[in-house]
């Protein structure tokens, strides 16, 4: 089984089957996790390079430990401890890690377009894990597959993203996934933190937050970027968190069939307080323990081009 593809940049060009394919295959990765031995032979004698040159916490240690559950060698790079202090290049660094015999590069870079730049010019597969403000497509994928698990579909179930729709990669990615599995993507947050073009991504903007959630099936609720109050584009935390967060009252007024999501890391009582990040309708830890069969299922498909299935047994 393969996607028929080198790289995997982003899902802005990828269609339903491929991503169903990725859903099906994390699935059967997932049974993996029940076993005693959450290990299969599977990427022997691969090798998987995690080039992280931004913080990460959930897509590092989980592309990690896909690596080591598939039984791939990995090296992890990170910024501030690499010869990228002393000058070397994004691409010199990973021409380095070629020679050493990368069959696929996992990058998180904070310039947009940093994972294709080096899927053009590198023979190793390209993963994105996030490219600044662009694309965040692992993360997506994760949230595709929790509400898929949860709700038992995608098609035809109401989303609603809430935060920094500009700045954020992990909405343009959830956008172009949901909106390509046919479900109804509804946007909220303030004018400033929503550009008008977003509509043109076929979803529906709210300015007022009780209003996008009424019935809704999900709510996937952004870290906000505290850096963006000092550009001016919101006057306050605490106004952020009346107009915007979502609380135990809004979550009563929603109710209790309502799915909650948060990709991480949160920022407690912001965006989002205690009583729903931790309440029985939350599945953010679940979106985490699914980020891993999620990176092992590309991991697979990307570097496992030529392996039978047979070998995940
Ligand atoms: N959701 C997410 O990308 O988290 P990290 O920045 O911790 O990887």
């Amino acid at each position: 089984m393969s996607l028929e593809r080198k790289d995997f940049l982003g899902l802005y060009d990828v269609k339903a089957d491929d991503i169903y394919q990725i859903l099906d295959t994390a699935e059967a990765m997932k049974e993996i996790f029940t076993r005693t031995v959450k290990k299969v032979p599977t990427l022997r004698g691969k090798t998987i390079v995690n080039l992280f040159f931004e913080p990460s916490t959930r897509t590092k240690s989980s592309f990690d430990l896909a690596a080591k559950r598939l039984s791939a060698d990995v090296m992890s790079i990170s910024k501030s401890t690499s010869s990228v202090v002393k000058g070397e290049t994004l691409l010199d660094t990973a021409k380095t890690m070629e020679v050493m015999g990368a069959d696929v590069v996992v990058i998180r870079h904070s310039v947009p377009g940093a994972p294709q730049f080096l899927a053009n010019n590198i023979r190793a597969s390209v993963l994105n894990a996030g490219d600044g403000a662009h694309g965040h497509p692992t993360q997506a994928l994760l949230d595709l597959y929790t509400m898929r698990e949860k709700l038992g579909r995608i098609e035809g179930l109401k989303v609603l993203i809430i935060g920094d729709i500009g700045h954020s990669r992990v909405a343009h990615s959830n956008i172009w996934g949901l909106t390509e599995l046919g479900a109804e993507v509804r946007v909220a947050g303030p004018a400033t933190l929503i550009p008008a073009e977003v509509e043109k991504m076929g979803v529906k903007t709210y300015n007022n937050l009780d209003k996008a959630l009424q019935d809704v099936d999900v709510v996937n609720i952004l870290r906000i970027q505290l850096e963006r109050q000092a550009s001016g584009l919101f006057p306050s935390i605490r106004e952020y968190r009346h107009f915007y967060g979502m609380n135990k009252e809004r979550l009563e007024e929603a109710g209790k069939d309502l799915l909650v999501m948060h990709p991480g890391p949160m920022n407690r009582g912001i965006e989002i307080d205690s009583s729903v990040a931790d309440s029985e309708q939350s599945v953010i830890t679940e979106q985490v323990t699914n980020g891993v069969a999620i990176r092992m299922a590309l991991l697979y498909l990307l570097a496992g081009r030529e392996i039978e299935d047979e070998d995940l047994a």
